[in-house]
Protein backbone atom coordinates (compact mmCIF):
# COMPACT_ATOMS: atom_id res chain seq x y z
CA UNK A 1 0.00 0.00 0.00
CA UNK A 2 1.38 3.34 -0.35
CA UNK A 3 -0.34 6.66 0.80
CA UNK A 4 0.71 10.05 0.76
CA UNK A 5 0.97 12.69 4.04
CA UNK A 6 1.52 16.11 3.77
CA UNK A 7 3.84 15.35 0.72
CA UNK A 8 5.79 12.84 1.80
CA UNK A 9 5.44 9.18 0.23
CA UNK A 10 5.55 6.03 2.34
CA UNK A 11 5.27 2.35 2.01
CA UNK A 12 3.06 0.69 4.28
CA UNK A 13 1.86 3.42 5.91
CA UNK A 14 -0.40 2.97 8.85
CA UNK A 15 -2.71 4.51 11.75
CA UNK A 16 -3.66 2.40 13.78
CA UNK A 17 -6.94 3.45 16.42
CA UNK A 18 -6.23 5.85 19.19
CA UNK A 19 -8.17 4.37 22.19
CA UNK A 20 -6.21 1.34 21.14
CA UNK A 21 -2.45 2.66 22.03
CA UNK A 22 -3.26 4.95 25.03
CA UNK A 23 -5.00 2.44 26.71
CA UNK A 24 -2.28 -0.50 25.45
CA UNK A 25 0.37 2.05 26.52
CA UNK A 26 -1.35 3.66 29.57
CA UNK A 27 -0.99 7.09 28.69
CA UNK A 28 -3.07 10.05 28.57
CA UNK A 29 -1.90 12.11 25.43
CA UNK A 30 0.65 10.34 23.79
CA UNK A 31 -1.04 7.68 21.77
CA UNK A 32 -3.63 9.92 20.36
CA UNK A 33 -2.75 9.02 17.04
CA UNK A 34 0.32 6.21 16.40
CA UNK A 35 1.45 5.56 12.72
CA UNK A 36 3.63 2.85 12.13
CA UNK A 37 6.06 2.39 8.97
CA UNK A 38 7.55 -0.37 8.21
CA UNK A 39 10.66 1.08 6.75
CA UNK A 40 10.67 4.96 6.07
CA UNK A 41 13.74 7.28 5.94
CA UNK A 42 13.43 9.20 9.37
CA UNK A 43 10.44 8.95 11.29
CA UNK A 44 11.22 12.25 12.86
CA UNK A 45 10.67 14.22 9.27
CA UNK A 46 7.19 12.31 9.05
CA UNK A 47 6.24 13.41 12.47
CA UNK A 48 7.14 17.00 11.84
CA UNK A 49 5.29 17.09 8.49
CA UNK A 50 2.24 15.72 10.59
CA UNK A 51 2.56 18.53 12.98
CA UNK A 52 2.84 21.34 10.42
CA UNK A 53 -0.91 19.60 9.20
CA UNK A 54 -2.20 20.32 12.90
CA UNK A 55 -1.59 16.62 13.83
CA UNK A 56 -3.17 15.98 17.49
CA UNK A 57 -0.87 16.27 20.48
CA UNK A 58 0.45 12.83 21.01
CA UNK A 59 0.53 11.55 17.92
CA UNK A 60 3.76 8.86 17.15
CA UNK A 61 5.08 7.97 13.95
CA UNK A 62 7.13 4.74 14.76
CA UNK A 63 9.39 2.54 12.45
CA UNK A 64 10.54 -0.43 12.17
CA UNK A 65 13.29 0.25 9.95
CA UNK A 66 15.14 3.86 8.74
CA UNK A 67 16.92 3.91 5.69
CA UNK A 68 18.24 6.94 6.97
CA UNK A 69 17.82 8.12 10.60
CA UNK A 70 18.70 10.96 12.04
CA UNK A 71 20.91 11.95 14.66
CA UNK A 72 21.92 15.33 16.57
CA UNK A 73 24.51 17.13 14.59
CA UNK A 74 23.20 16.03 11.54
CA UNK A 75 24.57 12.83 11.92
CA UNK A 76 22.81 9.33 10.80
CA UNK A 77 21.33 7.47 13.03
CA UNK A 78 21.73 3.59 12.75
CA UNK A 79 18.64 1.95 12.86
CA UNK A 80 17.81 -1.31 11.72
CA UNK A 81 15.01 -3.76 12.82
CA UNK A 82 14.90 -4.59 16.41
CA UNK A 83 15.02 -0.97 17.99
CA UNK A 84 12.17 1.50 18.98
CA UNK A 85 12.18 4.37 16.51
CA UNK A 86 9.73 6.51 17.58
CA UNK A 87 9.43 10.02 16.99
CA UNK A 88 6.09 12.07 19.50
CA UNK A 89 4.65 15.41 18.49
CA UNK A 90 3.96 18.08 21.34
CA UNK A 91 2.12 21.24 21.71
CA UNK A 92 3.39 23.07 24.73
CA UNK A 93 2.04 25.67 26.20
CA UNK A 94 4.92 27.60 27.05
CA UNK A 95 8.05 28.09 27.13
CA UNK A 96 9.22 24.82 26.65
CA UNK A 97 12.51 24.03 24.97
CA UNK A 98 13.67 21.40 23.06
CA UNK A 99 16.57 20.64 25.25
CA UNK A 100 14.87 19.91 28.17
CA UNK A 101 12.54 17.80 26.49
CA UNK A 102 15.48 15.86 25.39
CA UNK A 103 16.92 15.25 28.16
CA UNK A 104 13.10 14.44 29.65
CA UNK A 105 13.31 11.56 26.86
CA UNK A 106 16.45 10.28 28.05
CA UNK A 107 15.22 10.44 31.85
CA UNK A 108 12.37 8.37 30.97
CA UNK A 109 14.65 5.31 28.90
CA UNK A 110 17.07 5.54 31.91
CA UNK A 111 14.25 5.13 34.25
CA UNK A 112 12.64 2.50 32.44
CA UNK A 113 15.84 0.43 32.08
CA UNK A 114 16.59 0.58 35.64
CA UNK A 115 13.30 -0.22 36.48
CA UNK A 116 12.53 -3.23 34.35
CA UNK A 117 16.02 -4.65 33.33
CA UNK A 118 17.84 -3.51 36.87
CA UNK A 119 20.12 -2.30 34.30
CA UNK A 120 22.86 0.65 35.68
CA UNK A 121 21.38 3.48 33.15
CA UNK A 122 23.24 7.05 33.30
CA UNK A 123 21.86 10.43 31.04
CA UNK A 124 24.67 12.13 29.49
CA UNK A 125 24.29 15.34 29.00
CA UNK A 126 22.44 16.90 26.50
CA UNK A 127 21.22 13.88 24.69
CA UNK A 128 22.31 10.02 25.77
CA UNK A 129 21.63 7.33 27.69
CA UNK A 130 24.12 4.92 28.62
CA UNK A 131 24.64 1.87 30.27
CA UNK A 132 28.27 0.38 31.21
CA UNK A 133 29.60 3.51 29.26
CA UNK A 134 27.77 2.42 26.13
CA UNK A 135 25.49 4.26 24.19
CA UNK A 136 21.98 2.61 24.16
CA UNK A 137 19.66 5.17 23.17
CA UNK A 138 19.51 8.82 21.81
CA UNK A 139 17.10 11.43 21.88
CA UNK A 140 16.76 14.22 19.44
CA UNK A 141 14.34 17.47 20.12
CA UNK A 142 13.52 19.93 17.42
CA UNK A 143 11.23 22.55 17.18
CA UNK A 144 9.37 24.72 14.62
CA UNK A 145 8.46 27.31 17.11
CA UNK A 146 5.10 25.67 17.83
CA UNK A 147 5.48 21.83 18.05
CA UNK A 148 8.42 20.21 19.40
CA UNK A 149 8.84 16.81 18.06
CA UNK A 150 11.05 14.40 20.44
CA UNK A 151 12.96 11.67 18.54
CA UNK A 152 13.65 8.21 20.50
CA UNK A 153 16.13 5.86 19.50
CA UNK A 154 16.82 2.48 21.64
CA UNK A 155 18.56 -0.47 20.64
CA UNK A 156 16.89 -3.10 22.02
CA UNK A 157 17.25 -6.25 20.67
CA UNK A 158 20.45 -5.44 18.54
CA UNK A 159 23.28 -7.85 18.68
CA UNK A 160 26.57 -6.24 19.52
CA UNK A 161 28.05 -8.04 16.15
CA UNK A 162 25.60 -6.25 14.16
CA UNK A 163 26.67 -2.53 14.81
CA UNK A 164 29.01 -1.45 11.89
CA UNK A 165 32.44 -0.21 12.79
CA UNK A 166 32.49 2.99 14.28
CA UNK A 167 29.72 2.56 17.02
CA UNK A 168 30.73 -1.22 17.64
CA UNK A 169 32.95 -0.03 20.21
CA UNK A 170 30.22 2.95 21.33
CA UNK A 171 26.84 1.57 21.46
CA UNK A 172 25.34 -1.48 22.84
CA UNK A 173 21.50 -2.59 23.55
CA UNK A 174 19.17 -3.90 25.61
CA UNK A 175 19.65 -7.43 24.25
CA UNK A 176 23.37 -7.22 25.23
CA UNK A 177 23.53 -5.69 28.39
CA UNK A 178 20.63 -8.18 29.57
CA UNK A 179 21.28 -11.60 27.86
CA UNK A 180 17.49 -11.62 26.89
CA UNK A 181 14.96 -10.23 24.28
CA UNK A 182 13.10 -7.78 25.57
CA UNK A 183 9.39 -7.18 24.08
CA UNK A 184 9.62 -3.73 22.34
CA UNK A 185 6.06 -2.32 22.34
CA UNK A 186 6.08 -3.12 26.40
CA UNK A 187 9.11 -1.18 26.25
CA UNK A 188 7.12 1.35 24.15
CA UNK A 189 4.89 1.74 27.08
CA UNK A 190 7.12 2.04 29.67
CA UNK A 191 9.15 5.02 28.29
CA UNK A 192 5.91 6.91 26.83
CA UNK A 193 4.18 6.87 30.49
CA UNK A 194 7.35 8.06 31.86
CA UNK A 195 8.10 10.54 29.41
CA UNK A 196 4.57 12.32 29.12
CA UNK A 197 4.46 12.57 33.02
CA UNK A 198 7.71 14.57 33.35
CA UNK A 199 6.03 16.72 30.37
CA UNK A 200 3.17 17.09 32.24
CA UNK A 201 5.33 18.85 35.20
CA UNK A 202 7.54 20.83 33.03
CA UNK A 203 4.63 21.85 30.74
CA UNK A 204 2.76 23.39 34.12
CA UNK A 205 6.00 25.21 34.74
CA UNK A 206 7.00 22.59 37.46
CA UNK A 207 10.42 21.63 36.29
CA UNK A 208 12.52 21.65 39.12
CA UNK A 209 11.03 17.67 40.26
CA UNK A 210 11.84 16.58 36.60
CA UNK A 211 15.49 18.45 37.16
CA UNK A 212 16.43 16.70 40.38
CA UNK A 213 16.09 13.08 38.76
CA UNK A 214 18.04 14.21 35.65
CA UNK A 215 20.75 15.11 37.73
CA UNK A 216 20.67 11.82 40.01
CA UNK A 217 21.05 10.16 36.97
CA UNK A 218 23.36 12.39 35.23
CA UNK A 219 26.43 10.70 34.60
CA UNK A 220 28.29 13.82 34.24
CA UNK A 221 27.15 16.20 37.65
CA UNK A 222 29.80 16.86 39.64
CA UNK A 223 32.73 15.85 37.74
CA UNK A 224 35.48 17.11 35.69
CA UNK A 225 34.86 17.44 32.00
CA UNK A 226 35.93 18.86 28.91
CA UNK A 227 33.19 20.56 26.47
CA UNK A 228 33.90 21.28 23.05
CA UNK A 229 31.86 24.10 21.89
CA UNK A 230 32.13 25.97 18.82
CA UNK A 231 35.72 24.77 18.00
CA UNK A 232 37.34 25.80 21.64
CA UNK A 233 37.68 23.47 24.52
CA UNK A 234 36.59 24.04 28.37
CA UNK A 235 37.14 22.61 31.01
CA UNK A 236 35.20 22.51 34.20
CA UNK A 237 33.27 21.09 36.83
CA UNK A 238 29.75 20.09 35.83
CA UNK A 239 27.62 21.94 38.53
CA UNK A 240 23.96 21.93 37.15
CA UNK A 241 21.32 21.81 34.28
CA UNK A 242 18.63 24.58 34.17
CA UNK A 243 15.37 24.48 33.24
CA UNK A 244 16.12 25.24 29.97
CA UNK A 245 18.19 22.05 29.43
CA UNK A 246 21.33 23.81 29.47
CA UNK A 247 24.62 22.68 31.56
CA UNK A 248 26.52 24.66 34.07
CA UNK A 249 30.13 24.23 34.30
CA UNK A 250 32.59 25.80 36.36
CA UNK A 251 35.76 26.65 34.58
CA UNK A 252 39.26 25.73 35.90
CA UNK A 253 39.52 29.90 36.27
CA UNK A 254 36.33 29.64 38.73
CA UNK A 255 34.46 31.70 36.09
CA UNK A 256 30.55 29.59 35.54
CA UNK A 257 29.73 29.28 32.05
CA UNK A 258 26.56 28.17 30.58
CA UNK A 259 26.31 25.98 27.38
CA UNK A 260 23.10 25.13 25.58
CA UNK A 261 24.79 23.06 23.00
CA UNK A 262 28.28 21.30 22.75
CA UNK A 263 29.92 17.87 23.07
CA UNK A 264 31.44 16.81 26.72
CA UNK A 265 34.53 14.28 25.96
CA UNK A 266 35.15 12.22 28.87
CA UNK A 267 36.92 8.90 29.23
CA UNK A 268 35.12 7.47 32.02
CA UNK A 269 31.02 8.20 30.93
C1 LIG B 1 21.22 11.06 18.83
O1 LIG B 1 21.62 10.43 19.80
O2 LIG B 1 22.02 11.59 18.04
C2 LIG B 1 19.74 11.20 18.60
C3 LIG B 1 19.16 9.96 17.99
C4 LIG B 1 17.69 10.05 17.72
C5 LIG B 1 17.17 8.85 16.97
C6 LIG B 1 15.68 8.88 16.81
S1 LIG B 1 15.01 7.36 16.23
C7 LIG B 1 13.46 8.11 16.00
C8 LIG B 1 13.72 9.49 15.43
N1 LIG B 1 13.83 9.43 13.99
C9 LIG B 1 15.05 9.70 13.57
O3 LIG B 1 15.39 9.71 12.37
N2 LIG B 1 15.84 9.99 14.60
C10 LIG B 1 15.13 9.93 15.86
Amino acid sequence: MKESTAGIVCESFRMSSACDFKKKFGTKVLGARVYYLEETFSTQDIAKQLASGKTPEGTIVLAGTHKKGKGRRNKSWYSPPGGIWASLVFYPGGSLSPRIMTLAGALAVAKTLEKVFCLPARIKWPNDCMVNGRKVAGVLGESDGVALIVGIGVNVNLRMAQFPEGLSDRATSILAETGSEADESFLLGEVLRRFEGYYFKMNKGEPQEVLQEITLLSSVHGKIVTMEYMGREYTGTVLDFDSEGAIILRLDSGVQMRFENGEIKCSWQ
